[in-house]
């Protein structure tokens, strides 16, 4: 939920009659939390409970997801440069870790949509790191570009159609939900101005669906509910609406809208969050001034963050506190152990004033299990990349030549 929207046909009051071209419209109410949450009302064409036909589905590596049987506790490198790009954006989706809260995964599309689907399980961010194009869903199209938030709200009916069918996004599903953080909010709901983003920075659907010629066409819709995927047949096509209004849509966020703050000395990192979910958060890392103290040292201090995992996927610029990390790798820094800046960068920080790094990262309560699919593409060599060779790390180097 961001703010109010309304799109198309809507009567003076809800749950009162809607005619098109004297036809009575079919109204549909979206509700979360029962009757307590938030909420949208949507009017259709068609009944959207017509389905006559259930079918199971299998997509091995996103539904279901193979976990690997013995994760031993140590930092991981994924190298999702090495991830094969294929499918579209459901077929090509594979889920590289998992909790109770949260499902991390990957899609690198290389084919136009094929049908809808809808997540039963939970809301899902996607971070677009290549392409553009559109979100089909039934409260209408929303464009997107390179380096967008795009939050589609729990069971959704949606499909994602790449320019050119190619695009890669790095992909949250929050279980059940996943938005922006309660503590931005003033009591009365608006986004406050002490919040790193504004109600602006969000864009909503810009128009309805057009279902040129599908309107009377049997339809088939996947729904992920869960963790199990199944194929509904229905005898209209259920996203043939005319109107809605509520909180509840997809909507399009830019990680460049994001507003970075800095400190006399070094911010923790929940400076930096963009999303909450039950147990886990999603942070913006973007280019940003560093802190101003004469002595601060900006690069992160080695840190013991007993509660939480930390999972950092890298988009671009100079990640100045690891080496060996490229654009699209993914680090999982585990709970139990300690993380901290490479060997030489911690003291090479001294005395820097800004930063170009771009990144997403993800904390989690709850430890994170690795997939199968994340496993096959792991640089099993990371975790000892602190020491350069076995037992003697820079920084002993460095002082015994006096540094
Ligand atoms: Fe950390």
């Amino acid at each position: 939920m961001i703010h109010r929207m309304c799109m198309g046909l809507l009567p003076p009051k809800p749950h009162t009659t809607l005619y098109e071209n004297g036809k009575l419209l079919m109204e549909q109410m979206v509700t979360r939390q029962g009757f307590n949450g938030p909420y949208s009302i949507l009017y259709y064409r068609v009944p959207p409970t017509d389905e006559f036909e259930v079918r199971s589905l299998e997509l091995p590596g996103f539904c279901p997801v193979k976990l690997v049987e013995k994760q031993p506790l140590h930092r991981r490198h994924i190298r999702t440069q090495d991830f094969k790009p294929r499918g579209d954006y459901l077929t090509g989706r594979k889920t590289l870790f998992v909790n109770r809260d949260v499902q991390i995964g990957l899609c690198k599309a290389t084919d136009a949509p094929g049908g809808f689907f809808s997540n039963g399980d939970g809301d899902e961010l996607w971070f677009i790191n290549e392409g553009s194009g559109v979100l089909e869903s039934v409260y209408g199209v929303l464009r997107f570009k390179k380096h967008d938030y795009v939050l589609i709200p729990i069971s959704t009916p949606y499909r994602i159609r790449f320019d050119d069918n190619r695009g890669t996004g790095l992909i949250f599903e929050g279980r059940p939900w996943l938005g922006v953080p309660p503590e931005y909010r003033n009591n009365w709901g608006q986004i406050s101005d002490y919040a790193p983003f504004s109600h602006r920075d969000f864009r909503g659907p810009t128009e309805l669906l057009t279902l040129d010629g599908e309107t009377h066409k049997s339809f088939e819709l996947a729904i992920k509910m869960g963790d199990e995927l199944s194929v509904h047949k229905f005898k209209h096509h259920p996203l043939n609406v005319a109107g809605w209004d509520g909180t509840i849509y997809p909507v399009a966020f830019s990680i460049h809208d994001f507003q970075p703050k800095t400190g006399l000395v070094h911010l923790p990192p929940t400076i930096h969050t963009n999303f909450a979910g039950s147990g886990f958060v999603v942070c913006s890392f973007v280019p940003r001034k560093v802190d101003y103290h004469p002595q601060a040292i900006p690069c992160p201090y080695a840190h013991a963050s007993v509660d939480m995992d930390e999972i950092l996927y890298y988009v671009d610029g100079n990640f100045t506190s690891r080496r060996g990390i490229e654009a699209e790798s993914i680090s999982l820094h585990p709970k139990g152990i300690t993380h901290g800046p490479h060997p030489g960068t911690y003291e090479r920080s001294i005395g820097t004033s800004t930063t170009s790094e771009l990144a997403v990262m993800c904390d989690t309560y709850e430890a994170l299990r690795m997939t199968t699919i994340a496993a096959g593409i792991e640089d099993v060599d990371y975790h000892r990349t602190w020491v350069d060779r076995e037992g003697e790390s820079e920084w002993l180097l460095d002082r015994e030549k006096g540094k």
